[in-house]
């Protein structure tokens, strides 16, 4: 019997890269990654959603399926490529690559794992890839930020929540700076900006004047920022204030660090968000039709041209 083939056409260019990260931990970063990838995929595209969350890997919980053998620790030790750890979910047009199981050592975060992972990313079979990243800058997490396509914050309207995205912000910059400097005039700049920061704890400061004042360090990494801007969620949002609150956090970066901040907006606090997780059932997928789901359409709409959008769905 002839196998039917399926009439979507197979992606023919590189995939999209999709970053997803957070300053603090248990802000929403997978529920927001898994949200995304099945909006994505409602609307046609393939999607390979990765959960590179090297310290908590719930990517399957969140798409409510059960853990699999196959993980990102058989791609790391050389036994198979990345592609061929991609699992198929139930849902149409999504799949996605499971984390570790065992990272009780720090040498899974390290730099090499994402020199070797980014190629292979890139050249996944989809037309996106959605990486589920933990918390926190580290030179990892901020490599891959800077080679991604997108990127995405995710802060909830809590203070704690807010600082840490502030200083994952400040710790973006810190690292492109390094990545285009002189190594001394990049250890006096940080020198110079800690004692700033001793004296002054309460609040943003300019990043970019400290910049201007010290020779050998290169500022062309803002241009970039600008044209490569971070995207920030606000997670968990239950007023108006709250929403608004990203914002403000815009016109702080671009005040204080010159740094171009798209803020997306909103996702709101819903109860049915950790009892669908509970029942293993995807919110997007038990909930298709709630003012949370459109929230994710209308992100997805802000960077998926229209045109696009027309032709698969
Ligand atoms: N918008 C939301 N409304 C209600 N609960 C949420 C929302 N976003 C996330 N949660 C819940 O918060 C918890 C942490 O979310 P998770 O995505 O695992 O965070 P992270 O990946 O940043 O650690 C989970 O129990 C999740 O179901
Ligand atoms: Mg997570």
């Amino acid at each position: 019997m002839e196998l039917i083939k399926s009439q979507r056409p197979q992606p023919t260019k590189d995939p999209r890269l999709w970053v997803i990260t957070s300053g603090k931990g248990g802000v929403g970063k997978t529920f927001i990654a898994s949200s995304l990838a099945l909006t994505i995929s409602k609307l046609g595209h393939s999607v390979v959603l990765v959960d590179l969350d090297l310290s908590g890997a719930n990517v399957h919980t969140a798409l409510g399926l059960e853990p699999s053998h196959l993980s990102i620790r058989n791609f790391y030790e050389g036994q198979k490529t990345l592609q061929e750890i991609v699992i198929p979910t139930p849902y149409p047009h999504l799949s996605y690559v499971q984390g570790f199981w065992d990272s009780w050592d720090s040498s899974s975060a390290s730099a090499d794992i994402v020199a070797k992972l980014l190629p292979e990313l890139r050249h996944l079979k989809a037309d996106f890839v959605l990486v589920d990243l933990g918390a926190g800058a580290s030179e990892s997490h901020l490599c891959l930020m800077d080679n991604a396509d997108e990127r995405f914050l995710v802060t909830t309207p809590e203070p704690t929540s807010i600082e840490k995205a502030y200083r994952f912000i400040e710790g973006l910059m810190c690292y492109k700076l390094k990545l285009d400097s002189q190594p001394d005039a990049y250890n006096s700049f940080i020198k110079k900006l800690r004692e700033y920061r001793q004296k002054i704890v309460d609040r943003p400061f300019s990043i970019r004047k400290y910049i201007r004042e010290s020779d050998g360090l290169r500022i062309d990494h803002f241009e970039s920022l600008s044209t490569h801007p971070v995207r920030l969620i606000m997670n968990c949002s239950r007023s108006q204030t709250h929403a608004d609150l990203g914002y403000s956090m815009r016109s702080v970066c671009n005040k204080y660090y010159d740094v171009s901040l798209d803020y997306l907006g909103a996702i709101e606090y819903d109860n049915a968000v950790w009892q669908s997780v509970r029942n293993m059932a995807p919110f997007l997928v038990s909930q298709p039709f709630t003012p949370l789901a459109g929230q994710f359409l209308g992100i997805c709409k802000q960077l998926i041209d229209p045109e696009e959008l027309r032709a698969v769905v």
